[in-house]
């Protein structure tokens, strides 16, 4: 069993939780706060047990050096004014700021680093280069907390390294997520059906390869449709696509029983990614050359909510289409609307798809269990140990 922070005396500690912070914004207002909100739990408990707390966490991928338009000083914010307690945010990392911030800091106070990843090591693949980051990061804590579990699946080293070099435990947010998603790994209530969209495509494509096996159903909306569609043979005018995929899709098709992954037959397609952009509904093997796919259409929308009326499980994992922009919501608000419908255990999971669910207006409580995690969640229901995970373990 993991050892959480009802395991560890803190009073007093200087205690360094990796929360995931990584918030959609809009220049600096912060359009979707939930991962701010689901990191509280941790943080109050801590604070009342008179824990000097040390949060930190990233945002975006500036790309390993600092980028103000990355910085965290409007999360650091934000969380002062929910907690109702001032925010020392002292602007670097592990340098001479962040230290004099910590070593002032008294019981029940709270400062926030800037964002981990203003420094190349944090993300490094090299192991030397992400240990040396850590020892400095560790150097003045008591104990790490691991609360980030969006960002678990990633060897970084605030994530991985940390926690290797110090008394270690899971925050409450963590402990919640293990605890929903060991549910798909086990015991799966049929029939299984998955539900995988969004934008961030290289991250999830791999999954296929496990879901076929596990899952009795695969809808595929978003960009993820798109490397499908092409290896059908259709034509997918401007979508947004990455190289490389059509090859894995074709052979993800052939492994695939017939049926088991659905694909869009209507797509609302645009010139641009615009709300005000002229739009219109086509059939998946009539895409215009010079339009992109901007959301599934309502006749996929429909079949889609019709294979999720009949599921033990689901499992949603990406927005159908751009959801963000009201004429590009449909496809997303119907499927939600079917998941949240469903007698099933329904876990939805990522960043955007939690975005999307609260922008929409959903209830977080029409739905199992709301995964804070998007590449972590779809990495744990395939059966994968997450670097965070295995770091606290040892
Ligand atoms: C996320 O938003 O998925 C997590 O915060 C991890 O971010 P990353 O995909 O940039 O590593
Ligand atoms: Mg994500």
């Amino acid at each position: 069993m993991m050892k959480t922070i009802d395991d560890v005396a803190v009073e007093g500690r200087r205690v360094l939780v990796r929360a995931d912070l990584n918030v959609p914004l809009d220049g600096d207002r912060i359009t979707d706060d939930g991962r701010i909100r689901a990191s509280l739990p941790t943080l109050t408990a801590l604070i009342s047990r008179g824990a000097r707390v040390i949060v930190c966490a990233h945002l975006g991928r500036p790309g390993g050096r600092p980028d103000l338009t990355y910085s965290l000083a409007p999360v650091a914010a934000h969380l002062g004014a929910l907690l109702g307690q001032e925010v020392d945010f002292p602007g670097d990392i592990v340098g001479s700021e962040a230290h004099a911030a910590i070593a002032a800091m008294r019981p029940g106070g709270l400062v926030m680093l800037e964002n981990l990843r203003f420094d190349a090591a944090e993300t490094s693949k090299d192991d030397m280069a992400r240990g040396y980051f850590a020892d400095r990061l560790a150097a003045p804590v008591d104990l790490y907390v691991a609360d980030g579990f969006g960002a678990m699946h990633r060897k970084h080293a605030s994530v991985y390294d940390v926690p290797l070099r110090c008394v270690s435990a899971a925050g409450y947010l963590v402990q919640a997520e293990v605890a929903a998603l060991r549910r798909l790994t086990a015991e799966i209530q049929r029939p299984y059906v998955v539900v995988l969209g969004g934008a961030k495509v290289a991250d999830k494509f791999d999954a296929f390869g496990d879901l076929i096996s596990k899952a009795d159903r695969i809808l595929v909306g978003g960009a993820m449709a798109f490397p499908f569609l092409a290896a059908h043979g259709l034509k997918t005018g401007t979508s947004l696509r990455e190289p490389g995929q059509l090859a894995a899709a074709v052979s993800y098709l052939k492994q695939a029983a017939p049926g088991q992954i659905e694909l869009p037959s209507d797509l609302v397609v645009a010139t641009e990614i615009a709300a005000d952009a002229p739009r219109q509904v086509v059939a998946a093997d009539a895409m215009p050359a010079d339009q992109m796919g901007l959301d599934i259409g309502p006749a996929s929308a429909e079949r889609f909510a019709g294979i999720i009326g009949t599921a033990g499980t689901v499992f949603w994992n990406g927005p159908m289409g751009v959801f963000e922009l009201a004429p590009y919501a449909a496809g997303t608000r119907t499927v939600a609307q079917a998941i949240a419908d469903s007698g099933a255990f329904t876990v939805v999971g990522g960043g955007d798809t939690g975005a999307a669910i609260r922008t929409l207006g959903f209830d977080a409580g029409a739905f199992g269990h709301v995964s804070t995690g998007g590449g972590a969640s779809l990495e744990f229901i395939q059966g994968k140990t997450l670097p965070g995970l295995a770091a606290l373990e040892t």
